[in-house]
């Protein structure tokens, strides 16, 4: 592989010269798989925190930004000049036009319609539901540490997160859908993890529930405090209009997608670090222990640990490790003595795997060490070199609702149960459209 000159190229829209970001030589398409994980952090170690990657089948080159500046310009400064990017094609196929994925004048109608839904009166009143569902978890938990059974935290992680985005939607129409179809149809996001064109059409297959739901509660008149009811009673600012039932079930299943994997994946590599690390482990006990009672959504401030674990937990492992957008005009990255240029029409790809563990930035960047995100250290920090949700105004609209989600669940079963890692496969990352572990983490609980 051989380097590729900066070349000073005069940006029309200004008189100053911009460069072209330096890369490889070999035509390559970046994507979100295993060959684009190992060759960006080559890439970012020969040729610097930009790089222009030459495309292979596309149309356009590539940039890779690992530069927090350029991270900011892109996703706040001059986030209107850029659409989403490549990628989201295979998503479309599972959401249709839900708000991860739509652009433009409809994107922003959706999401000041459903901004309100994930309001924090709403979160605060949905704890309860996330704390029954970790009652029933840390019961069962229980049983297998006095059998001696292991646990497969991945799976059951994927389970538990799915359970509860399911009803935070669904509320006990989820109840009434298992019982009525014996199974929850939903469950199949668990079990099939591959994101091929089968899978696709089983899931948009799942949308007659969801339009059925909908029917019924229409029929009923009735109204639920859930993510559901508030988006079929959502209207539109200006238009005073509700979603149509497309746009509708397409924000249903682009909840449940993105709320679920995302966060069922954080929990799968804290729960791995935490038996990793005794000293960690014995920090939260302290905090967790320091309680009285179960912890609820008003302990939450209480909770400061445990929440720099979760922080931490989405340095090392950002479930979002790589996503894209797309430059609609020609534009230029600010830098300190040039500019540099981003083509229009360019695909622009954002890592935050590479740059939450970028050694100008983290002391000892590959280690598991939560204090970093104490109010103190954290305020130190340049702010844009940690984004697992993503910045400005597409910033993730779930993240308060996954931290309380993850917050809760560590503080209640920390109290009861801690962890010892099972030997078996490899730990690997898999870093597909989710960094997820590559094999099942088998762990063994223990009372404490
Ligand atoms: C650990 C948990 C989570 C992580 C790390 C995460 C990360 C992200 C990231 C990086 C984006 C931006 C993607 C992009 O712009 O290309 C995003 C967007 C989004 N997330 Fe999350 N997410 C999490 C949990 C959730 C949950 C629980 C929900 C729903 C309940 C959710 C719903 C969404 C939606 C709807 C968007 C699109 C927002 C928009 O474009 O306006 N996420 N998330």
């Amino acid at each position: 592989m051989s380097h590729t000159d900066s070349t000073v190229t005069e940006a029309s829209s200004s008189d100053v010269a911009a460069r072209q970001a330096p890369g490889p030589q070999e035509p390559f398409d970046v994507n979100v798989d295993d060959a684009s994980f190992e060759k960006l952090a080559l890439w970012k170690e020969q040729y610097g925190d930009t790089i222009t990657v030459k495309p292979l089948e596309r149309q356009s080159p590539a940039l890779v930004l690992n530069n927090p500046d350029h991270v900011r310009h892109v996703l706040i400064g001059n986030h209107r000049n850029y659409n989403k990017g490549v990628g989201f094609e295979r998503v479309k196929m599972l959401l249709g036009n839900g708000i991860i994925v739509s652009d433009g004048d409809f994107w922003r109608s959706q999401r000041r319609m459903i901004q309100p839904v994930f309001h924090r009166r709403i979160i605060e009143a949905q704890a309860a539901m996330m704390q029954g569902c970790n009652e029933v978890r840390l019961r069962q938990w229980q049983e297998k540490a006095v059998s001696g059974t292991v646990v497969d935290i991945t799976t059951e992680m994927s389970d538990l997160a799915l359970e509860v985005i399911l009803r935070a939607l669904f509320s006990q129409d989820l109840d009434e859908l298992i019982a009525q179809e014996g199974v929850n149809p939903f469950a199949m996001l668990v079990e099939d993890v591959t994101r091929d064109l089968k899978l696709a059409m089983r899931f948009r297959a799942l949308t007659r529930h969801v339009a059925a739901i909908m029917a019924r509660r229409r029929e009923q008149n009735r109204i639920e405090h859930d993510f559901l009811s508030l988006m079929m009673e959502t209207r539109d600012k200006d238009s005073g209009q509700p979603m149509s039932d497309k746009a509708l079930i397409d924000e249903v299943m682009t909840i449940i997608v993105a709320g679920h994997e995302t966060t069922a994946g954080t929990l799968n590599w804290a729960w791995y670090l935490l038996s990793q690390d005794a000293r960690a482990e014995s920090l939260l006990h302290e905090e967790v222990d320091a309680l009285d009672h179960a912890p609820g959504f008003a302990d939450l401030p209480a909770l400061r640990y445990t929440r720099q674990i979760i922080d931490e937990t989405l340095r090392l492992y950002p479930p979002v490790w790589l996503f894209s957008r797309k430059a609609i005009n020609e534009d230029r990255l600010p830098g300190e003595e040039q500019d540099t240029l981003v083509p229009a029409g360019a695909d622009v790809f954002l890592c935050p795997y590479l740059l939450h563990r970028d050694a100008r930035y983290w002391d000892a960047p590959e280690q598991f060490l939560p204090e970093r995100f104490s109010e103190e250290a954290s305020r130190q920090r340049n702010r844009h070199v940690y984004y697992p949700f993503s910045l400005g105004s597409r910033r993730c609209i779930g993240e308060f609702f996954s931290i309380v989600d993850m917050q809760l669940h560590l503080g209640l079963l920390a109290r009861h149960i801690r962890f010892t890692h099972v030997a078996g496969k490899p730990v690997t990352v898999e870093p597909h459209i989710n960094l997820r572990s590559l094999h099942s983490i088998m762990l063994m609980p223990e009372l404490r």
